[in-house]
């Protein structure tokens, strides 16, 4: 549990239930990826992007993967198991070049959780870093997180506490990220694609700083 430093910038805002259809637009195609929904199958790769130290260095935990097992329980917690809506579902993509006939996964991105509230979480081999594809991955998924079909359901009193909303629920839904200041590389990834900061808080468990970042679900996208 992290504990606030200083004022917020910014209250974070209710959370909303969102239905996943099943399956979720199974393959997502941008520029130069292909985004496909993962499966237990990818542990062995995963694995490999995921025991890369350079890779959990600004993570929680900073352990990179141990072993294959430990990847395997991360792909089975991508499976949302709340709202009661969402159990199940999973809204997460092994990230694939477009142009390579393998299939070869260079990452992953997806939506954690939905309970408090909604965040994105990523990831890009270390080998593949600086090219522009975290960016262009983010973009694609936060797109395709909103075109979902949605139960505009705000959650209960008891699901903000903590969350500081001074000023009451407001009617926009967000998506959030949490990206450690010092992960210059997914801050920046994360402003490109339109989010932005919403306070900082600093980790009981590391003291780290972390900013906690949200992005508006466009009005357009309201067609549900
Ligand atoms: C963070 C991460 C996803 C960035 O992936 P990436 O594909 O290299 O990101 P992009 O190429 O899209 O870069 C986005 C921007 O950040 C910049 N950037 C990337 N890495 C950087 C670094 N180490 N230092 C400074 N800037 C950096 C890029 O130049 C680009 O900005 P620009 O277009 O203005 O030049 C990647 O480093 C990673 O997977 N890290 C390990 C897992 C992780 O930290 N995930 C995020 C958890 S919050």
């Amino acid at each position: 549990m992290a504990k606030q430093e200083g004022e917020p910038l910014e209250p974070l805002d209710t959370a909303f239930n969102v239905t996943i259809p099943s399956p979720v637009a199974p393959r997502i195609s941008t520029a130069r990826l292909c985004l496909r929904q993962i499966k237990p199958s990818d542990a062995e790769r995963l694995f490999a992007i995921r025991s890369q130290p350079e890779y959990s260095e600004y993570l929680w935990p900073k352990e990179p993967d141990k072993d294959i097992n430990t990847t395997r329980q991360w792909i089975a917690s991508k499976t949302f198991t709340a709202p009661e809506s969402a159990a199940g579902l999973s809204f997460c993509f092994a990230i694939t070049l477009a142009d390579d006939p393998t299939g070869r996964i260079i990452g992953t991105v997806g939506v954690n959780h939905l309970v408090p509230y909604a965040t994105i979480g990523y990831g890009i081999a270390h080998g593949e870093w600086g090219k522009g594809y975290a960016t262009e991955a983010i973009s694609a998924a936060v797109k395709a997180w909103w075109s979902l079909p949605r139960i505009k359901t705000k959650q209960g009193d008891d699901d903000l506490k903590g969350l500081d909303n001074k000023d009451g629920p407001s009617a926009t839904e967000k998506l959030y990220a949490f990206c450690n200041v010092k992960n210059i590389g997914s801050f920046r990834a994360l402003q490109k694609c339109g989010f932005r900061v919403l306070r900082e808080q600093r980790m009981e468990v590391n003291e780290e700083l972390v900013a906690i970042m949200g992005i508006d679900r466009p009005e357009a996208a309201d067609g549900s």
